[in-house]
């Protein structure tokens, strides 16, 4: 089994992210000077080095958790079905919550996320998502905060994958699928 041949062109540095993330961490900073302990929910796999990243600048009593969540499989091809594979291990009711996620694309991930840790009754909830295709959304939702807004390019690194792969680039870059691949 092989997946098409590609290549990667950089999109977002190492540095812009790391500049961005210091921006973002001030807001929520200030969203959450209250809370006594915030709960950040990190979407697994994809926002592994993103929420990791972030909660070091946010300077704030925090627990860390996660959710597993069905995404697009080894394709490049949304599945909209949404399934929980692996559930927080803490409660969130009556606690302040931030659901850390990599990229918004048609929406549904987010949007069906948000519903089912809303059941759980949190006292506040908060979406953070490092990436934005807003083109591609399928069902109406918008993060509290964003990373950055990027056209309809497939990416990977910074957590992010194509088939598993590439999760450990330090960068953001867009697949290009080239001349040998299409089998
Ligand atoms: P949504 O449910 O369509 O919004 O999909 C969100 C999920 O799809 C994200 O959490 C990613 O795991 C995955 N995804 C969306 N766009 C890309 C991409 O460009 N590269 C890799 N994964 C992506
Ligand atoms: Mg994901």
């Amino acid at each position: 089994m092989s997946s098409p041949a590609y290549e990667i062109d950089e999109m977002i540095s190492a540095k812009a992210i790391a500049a961005r993330i210091e921006e973002l961490a001030r807001e929520i900073r200030r969203e959450f000077r209250d809370t006594e302990k915030l709960v950040v929910v990190g979407l697994l796999r994809g926002s592994f080095v993103f929420i990791a990243d972030l909660v070091r600048e946010l300077d704030l009593p925090v627990e860390v958790d996660f959710l597993e969540v069905s995404s697009y499989g080894d394709a490049m091809e949304s599945s909209r079905e949404v399934r929980i594979f692996k559930d927080l291990r803490g409660k969130i009711e009556g606690r302040d919550v931030l659901v850390v996620e990599d990229i918004v694309d048609t929406g549904h991930t987010l949007a069906h996320v948000a519903r089912f840790l809303g059941n759980r009754n949190p006292a506040k909830m908060r979406t953070i998502a490092l990436l934005d295709k807003p083109s591609r959304r399928e069902v109406e939702f918008a993060a509290d905060w964003i990373g950055f807004t990027i056209p309809d390019e497939f990416v990977v690194g910074y957590g992010i994958d194509y088939a598993q792969r590439n999760r450990n680039l330090p960068f953001i870059g867009k697949v290009r699928l080239t001349e040998e691949s299409g089998t």
